[in-house]
């Protein structure tokens, strides 16, 4: 049977140049982000019926809110959704301190990261960012030509900012900077990022991506938005896919200098904005009760998965986020294939020579399972 991946490179390869398309389609979907994934696949044809701890989703959304919201908006699915579009947009600025001009909305942050590795492309620049990382701005901006230069994490898996700092060339246009990190869930201390931001931000826009930010407490403190209000050369990234647990829903924004968010915005395509989604993040955003019970529940459930690893005596990031890097124990072709069979998808990453498992925190009960399952996966 024909599976989506095929379909879509055939039509692309029909509709285009054929070696550009083949790759771009690759890209368009997640990525294998190891030799065991392009052996396996990671389209598990039977997801649904798969605990999904492969893709930092949160169990325990959309909240009641949320889904009051989209049933409540459901009856303006016949009209473009622009005007609400604006509307979220005012109300994320004024929760932020920013003119709504300092906000770009996208069809969930992954648009708005395609279109900055877009642009890095166009621009003929680079982009520096720590690896491993959340890849796809680098994907983007090396379809488009653009050179992608790594500085490995340091021994405790968090950003090497030094080594970051001393490996910025003459023609880097971005600095990514995922924080916390994914795949590691490993937090920067708050005030070195500061002053990496500004003092990166001379020469080149310093791009933090702080989509797992809010699994932290007093996150505002933490944040880089206020270097943005400074006036820096930072742009600062959120998704509402984490926390507030609407991946499907799609939508993510960045806050940045206005002139920089309209070169972004200049490639970016009409109209991607969906009433239910718009409906359920505008509900979410005031939802307190509903981020802490998920800090609460997904702290509990990482503690289990710490507690299992701890037993084994592997190390592993010091996650405060909503997933666990640790390296595989066996390998991990098997790994994929035999913790799928037990019902559970992660996914496998190589770096520096190695593989490492990613795992994604579920509910307890998920995690439970989980470590049960993989601990016979690797007997
Ligand atoms: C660091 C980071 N940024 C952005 C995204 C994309 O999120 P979305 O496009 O759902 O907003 C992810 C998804 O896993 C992520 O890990």
């Amino acid at each position: 049977m024909t599976t989506r991946r095929q379909w879509l490179k055939s039509a692309l390869a029909a509709g285009a140049g054929l070696p550009l398309s083949l790759t771009l389609a690759d890209q368009l979907m997640a990525a294998p982000v190891s030799r065991a994934e392009w052996l396996h696949g990671i389209e598990p044809k039977n997801l649904n019926q798969l605990v999904r701890l492969g893709s930092n989703e949160n169990p325990y959304g959309p909240s009641e809110k949320a889904r009051k919201a989209i049933i409540a908006g459901i009856s303006e699915g016949n009209r473009y959704a622009h005007g609400v579009a604006q509307d979220l947009r005012k109300v994320i600025a004024a929760r932020e301190g920013v003119a709504p001009e300092n906000v770009l909305l996208g069809g969930g942050s992954s648009e708005l990261l395609c279109l900055t590795g877009m642009s890095v492309g166009l621009e003929g620049g680079s982009v520096l960012s720590a690896f491993p990382t959340f890849r796809l701005l680098m994907d983007y901006a090396t379809k488009f030509n653009a050179r992608w230069d790594q500085v490995n994490l340091d021994e405790n898996m968090v950003h090497d900012l030094e080594a970051m700092a001393s490996a910025v060339k003459g023609d880097t246009k971005i600095i990514f900077v995922v924080n916390p990190n994914n795949p590691t869930g490993t937090v920067l201390d708050t005030e070195k990022l500061k002053s990496f931001c500004v003092e990166m931000g001379k020469r080149a826009t310093v791009f933090v991506d702080e989509a797992y930010i809010e699994f932290l407490e007093q996150y505002e403190k933490k944040s880089m938005v206020q270097l943005v209000k400074d006036g820096h050369n930072v742009i600062v990234c959120r998704t509402f896919s984490k926390v507030y647990g609407l991946a499907g829903l799609r939508i993510g924004y960045i806050i940045g200098q206005p002139d920089t968010l309209q070169k972004i915005a200049s490639k970016q395509m009409w109209g991607n904005y969906n009433q239910a989604g718009l409906a359920a993040a505008a509900a979410s955003l005031d939802d307190t009760d509903f981020v802490s019970m998920t800090r609460k529940k997904n702290a509990e459930a990482r503690q289990h998965l710490f507690n299992y690893l701890d037993s084994k005596k592997w190390s592993y990031g010091k996650s405060v986020a909503n997933v666990v890097f640790f390296p595989a124990p066996i390998d991990g072709k098997t790994i994929l294939e035999q913790t799928e069979k037990k019902g559970y998808q992660i996914r496998v990453w190589d770096y520096a020579g190695k593989e490492w498992c990613r795992v994604s925190i579920g509910t307890l009960e998920e995690m439970k399972g989980f470590t049960k399952a993989f601990d016979q996966v690797i007997a």
